[in-house]
């Protein structure tokens, strides 16, 4: 098996201070651009599959393109399932190679979460996959993460659902939340809240909904038709500072979605006699390539590969 293993991964960039990048992939440009960014800049990096990236494609041709780039790339290139909440779907990315599944409990009552995300915990460890769970309810809506309000994590809580479930990584809610509408107002992360659970939690922290939702990229996207107002997301800064204070993979969608969006778009605007897919997502694989160089500069995990 060519993929990386999410653990070491983390690992080491907990104690390099930097963070990995964990970047949703739902076709072939998706994943190319986002291989081709790590390549250049020879940054490890995490492929994602959601429950809907896999409605949409097939689990089995997403494993195939990411083992194909896996076995290609000269960087570790790590496959985990996001926000994996169907058992069946999990028990599958375990029996086909994932590097890491992420149980997602945060829905349910404490105990409840604690006894699946174990069970989980012993059938992924069985077959040397690691465990990401989630504590507290990350905000937003995307396909299959429906939407909620923001319960942020509780510090001692966290650190009873670590001790008692055995997962590998802990994605926390600090105030952010998924898609492009994060803050209705400023942008504000809880910061004194991560620096508690920092303090009680020795495992690999995750931050979801971390998308930047950049002007440049809102504007592109505008400029060829998209409507966006209202959009947000969290500022460089804050993912500097969530870094600095212990996460070790951020997780980024949005952002792609976006580019791929206005790659699309530009495509089609400016060249309205072109009908082959090719012409109309190549510029979306480029433009996918460019926002996952950004991402990964900002986590600093720029060679670490
Ligand atoms: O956190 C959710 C990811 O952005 C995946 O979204 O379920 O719409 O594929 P999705
Ligand atoms: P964004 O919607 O901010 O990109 O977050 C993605 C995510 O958390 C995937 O798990
Ligand atoms: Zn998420």
């Amino acid at each position: 098996m060519a993929f990386a293993n999410t653990k070491q991964l983390l690992q080491k960039a907990q104690r390099g201070k930097y963070a990995i990048g964990h970047f949703n992939i739902n076709n072939l440009e998706i994943l190319q651009g986002i291989v081709a960014a790590a390549e250049k800049l020879k940054a490890p990096v995490i492929l994602s599959t959601s429950e809907g990236a896999i409605q949409y494609a097939g689990m089995d041709y997403l494993v195939c393109l990411a083992q194909t780039a896996a076995k290609k790339a000269k960087i570790p290139i790590a496959l985990h399932l996001d926000h994996g909440r169907d058992l069946r779907v999990i028990k599958k990315a375990i029996n086909l190679g994932y590097s890491s599944v992420m149980f997602d409990g945060s829905h349910l009552p404490f105990e409840e979460n604690v006894k699946l995300t174990k069970k989980v915990v012993q059938w992924a460890h069985r077959k040397g996959v690691s465990v990401e769970a989630e504590l507290g309810t990350i905000g937003g809506a995307e396909d299959l993460v429906s939407a909620r309000k923001i319960l942020y994590t509780d510090p001692q809580q966290a650190a009873e659902f670590v001790k008692k479930t055995g997962c590998d990584f802990l994605a926390v809610a600090i105030g952010t939340s998924h898609g492009a509408y994060k803050f209705s107002d400023t942008a504000y992360l809880r910061i004194d809240l991560l620096k508690e659970i920092k303090k009680k939690v020795k495992v690999p922290l995750v931050l979801h909904g971390a998308s930047g939702v950049s002007l440049s990229l809102i504007k592109e996207a505008e400029k060829y038709g998209a409507q966006l107002s209202g959009v947000s997301g969290v500022p460089d800064a804050q993912i500097r500072e969530a870094i600095k204070l212990g996460i070790c993979k951020i997780n980024t969608d949005t952002d792609l979605r976006l580019a791929f969006d206005a790659g699309v778009r530009k495509a089609l605007a400016e060249h309205p006699k072109d009908f082959d897919p090719r012409q109309i997502l190549a510029p979306a694989r480029e433009a996918i390539q460019k926002i996952a160089e950004e991402r990964i500069k900002l986590f600093g995990s720029e060679g670490k590969g």
